[in-house]
């Protein structure tokens, strides 16, 4: 499969950085934010899906017949990482709507601070797909680093990972367990705080996406 070179890709495309502005408004409404998380999310799945592999089908144009391209290879797999990881999850779904879907469920223990895992489903042959894991904010990096260590386990060897805001913290973390791991975002902020949030942020994503507190 190809692959995406670096380990960081900032997408700076106008438009992105347009509605992410708005996102990160505390005034946006949650229909609003939710709609255009649904909108970026297919602006960023453009570029996850960078150098996929291709192959070419016979096809009888209404001019003539032609070997037109088309992708190669087993469906790949989305990954929500639960619970926001599935406003990603649903415009990402749109573009290429034959993806195979699994969820990872990570809760943080507040004695240990470290993820606990209570859910995981995934599909099967993960060795054989490229596999996008989705979460809108790489905070502290734990959490990804936790889930990505769950679908490695899961037989997966290709794997990206899609997030809306990374912080320099999480992208550490990233590249010091997952170095084999690109990252594709649409902004890199500037720190988390003492809470773990991204700074300048947008907040709690998925309070935000969910109309929650
Ligand atoms: N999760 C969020 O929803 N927001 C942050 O800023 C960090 C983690």
């Amino acid at each position: 499969m190809s692959e995406i070179i670096q380990h960081l890709t900032v997408v700076e495309h106008p438009l992105i950085q347009h509605k992410l502005t708005i996102m990160r408004d505390k005034a946006t409404p949650t229909a609003v934010f939710r709609q255009l998380l649904r909108e970026i999310s297919q602006l960023l799945a453009y570029e996850v899906t960078r150098g996929l592999p291709m192959t070419t089908k016979r096809i009888e144009t209404p001019m003539q017949e032609m070997d037109a391209p088309t992708l190669a290879g087993k469906k790949l797999a989305l990954i929500s990482i639960l619970r926001a990881g599935n406003g990603l999850l649903d415009g990402v779904l749109e573009l290429i709507p034959s993806a195979r879907v699994g969820f990872v469920g990570l809760y943080r223990d507040e004695e240990t601070l470290q993820p606990v895992q209570y859910y995981f489903k995934v599909p099967e042959a993960m060795e054989d797909r490229l596999v996008i894991a989705v979460d809108p904010m790489l905070a502290t990096g734990n959490s990804s680093a936790a889930a990505v260590d769950l679908l490695k386990q899961a037989g997966a060897t290709n794997i990206r990972f899609l997030c809306l805001l990374a912080s320099p913290e999480g992208v550490a973390r990233m590249k010091e367990a997952h170095p084999d791991v690109p990252i594709v975002t649409a902004a890199l902020d500037e720190a988390i705080d003492a809470r773990g949030y991204i700074v300048p942020g947008l907040g709690d994503a998925g309070d935000r996406m969910f109309g929650t507190k």
